[in-house]
């Protein structure tokens, strides 16, 4: 009996590891594979029966016996669960599904021809494949992928870098971790291909402290793709490229593009000016592209597909799938990859089911802490990078948190800026000192001081426009939307108007 038992790290939290050495003990074959991404259901056991992959929620070791036999209830077809099959499976089209550290598994999955593929373009086809494609920045700030390889393809130096940002901090978000646990040559063949593109044979994956689990496979499938030839001499070419991986101790802002290439030189993770731009003078002053583990997991399907596939998925300029992570006050919390496109709303109550408490959504955080809250109101704002910006926020890592009517939004409002504070990297004035002034103004408000909420306004202004990078830039956003859409918390303006 072949049973998959996800060694995802939602998934072991839940139990997976007892449940994996449970049907061991009782026999059964156990492959260790990636998660489908549905939370709620893990640990998510599939047994393979006629050909299909028949689903068991929640499993504990008690269960095992029940599902051995066949007498257990089971989910029916894992495909078939409905927050699957609403899905547009492109990036994670193999996670969940493949044992991440089998390269045969990947390959008889579509693994490694979009690298094959690659290997027979020329750089500059392959900077125009990934521009053609719509591929913008998953890390949040959606920059075109494309036109930031060809800065690098064009820029002139001895050694040239990739750089995979792996340092996801957004609040909500778990979409690096997931692929990194579920299908690490996936990342791995982005990076190559990336390599190809822009003419650098050296990359490195920063990747969190807190993240152990992700740190080991990538660290097992870097081993495995350096003696099968997918890094040193790529597939038997002449061509070169080898991966690192490097930790960081765990600072939100690392994951800023400057600060991060300040670790990994070993130096304080402080945000540098931009320009120059790390495209130009990045790791150790040459030519970098840093990408988000997303950004270049995403470049194997355009290269196996076509970018033209590619592109056919979205809204507008937000071309292709983003991988959309629920989490919060939610009945179904998980990965959820479809085009670009799908109501905020639908996303919230049809798809995640609304609240796990059962009461009434109040607010949606999207785009991590530096995000802002979206009310019900603004619920028909499709879920991409133009409307979200229109609609007074960001998509930023497309990280969801759901808060139902017992949230206290001006208690949010006051995590953003004490956020701010603790992570402020102390660079420039208005996030160093601003975040903390942030603080004492809400609490002002909090005690009915309505002069403060003037004074609040102007600091959140002075804070977008003078920072120097997105953690000092973006925290106005919380701070200012929840202002706007529930100012009957904010005490003084109560106050004000009686
Ligand atoms: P940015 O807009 O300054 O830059 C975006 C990217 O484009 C950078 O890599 C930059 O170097 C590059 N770029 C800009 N012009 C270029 C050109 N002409 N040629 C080549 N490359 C060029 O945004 P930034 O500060 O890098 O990121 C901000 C975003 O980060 C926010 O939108 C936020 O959502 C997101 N974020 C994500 C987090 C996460 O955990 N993933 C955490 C915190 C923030
Ligand atoms: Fe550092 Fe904050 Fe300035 Fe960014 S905005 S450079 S984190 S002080």
């Amino acid at each position: 009996m072949k049973v998959y038992v996800p060694r995802d790290a939602a998934a072991k939290a839940l139990g997976a590891d007892d449940v994996a050495a449970a049907f061991a003990a009782a026999g059964a074959e156990v492959v260790r594979n990636g998660t489908r991404g549905m939370i709620w259901l893990e640990p998510l056991v599939e047994v393979e029966r006629d050909g299909q992959r028949i689903g068991y929620g929640a499993v504990t070791v008690d269960d095992i016996p029940a599902i051995m036999d066949g007498s257990a209830e089971s989910l029916g077809v894992v495909e078939e669960i409905p927050f699957y099959a609403k899905q547009n499976r492109l990036t994670f089209q193999r996670c969940g599904v493949i044992d991440p550290l089998s390269l045969a598994d990947y390959e008889a999955h579509g693994g490694l021809t979009g690298l094959r593929n690659a290997l027979a373009m020329s750089a500059e086809d392959i900077t125009t494949h990934v521009t053609e494609s719509g591929l913008r920045g998953r890390g949040g700030a959606g920059f075109p992928t494309g036109i930031k390889w060809n800065t690098v393809r064009l820029a002139e130096a001895p050694q040239k870098y990739i750089v995979c940002n792996a340092d996801e901090g957004d609040s909500g978000t778990f979409a690096d971790r997931m692929i990194m646990e579920g299908d690490p040559f996936c990342l791995i063949e982005g990076m190559v291909i990336a390599g190809l593109g822009v003419g650098a044979t050296k990359g490195y994956i920063y990747l969190r402290s807190e993240y152990p689990d992700a740190i080991e496979v990538m660290n097992e499938a870097l081993v495995i793709a350096r003696e099968n030839n997918l890094l040193g001499r790529v597939l038997h070419s002449p061509r070169e490229f080898d991966i690192e991986v490097r930790v960081g101790a765990g600072a939100y802002v690392c994951g800023e593009e400057t600060s991060l290439l300040n670790s990994l030189e070993g130096k304080r993770g402080v945000v540098r000016a931009k320009p120059p731009l790390p495209a130009l003078e990045g790791f150790l002053g040459r030519p970098t592209v840093v990408n988000n583990v997303i950004s270049l997991a995403t470049v194997p399907v355009i290269f196996e597909k076509g970018a033209a596939h590619y592109a056919s998925f979205g809204l507008g300029r937000s071309k292709g799938t983003m991988p959309i992570q629920i989490a919060g006050n939610v009945k179904h919390g998980g990965l959820f990859e479809t085009a670009f496109g799908m109501p905020l709303g639908e996303l919230v109550n049809d798809i995640a089911g609304g609240t796990a408490t059962g009461r009434p959504v109040k607010a949606v955080q999207v785009g991590g802490p530096l995000g802002a809250y979206f009310a019900p109101e603004k619920f028909d704002t499709p879920f991409a990078y133009e409307p979200f910006d229109g609609a007074g926020g960001l998509i930023g890592h497309a990280g969801v948190v759901v808060f139902d009517d017992s949230a206290d939004m001006l208690g949010m409002a006051r995590f953003a800026m004490e956020f701010c504070a603790i992570e402020s990297c102390g660079k420039c004035t208005p996030c160093r000192i601003g975040s903390v002034r942030g603080v004492e103004t809400l609490d002002r408000i909090a005690e009915g001081d309505a002069t403060a909420i003037p004074l609040l306004v102007d600091l959140c202004e002075t804070m977008k426009d003078g920072s120097l990078c997105a953690l000092g830039g973006f925290t106005p956003y919380p701070v200012m939307s929840a202002l706007e859409q529930f100012p009957e918390e904010f005490a003084g303006v109560k106050e004000a108007a009686e």
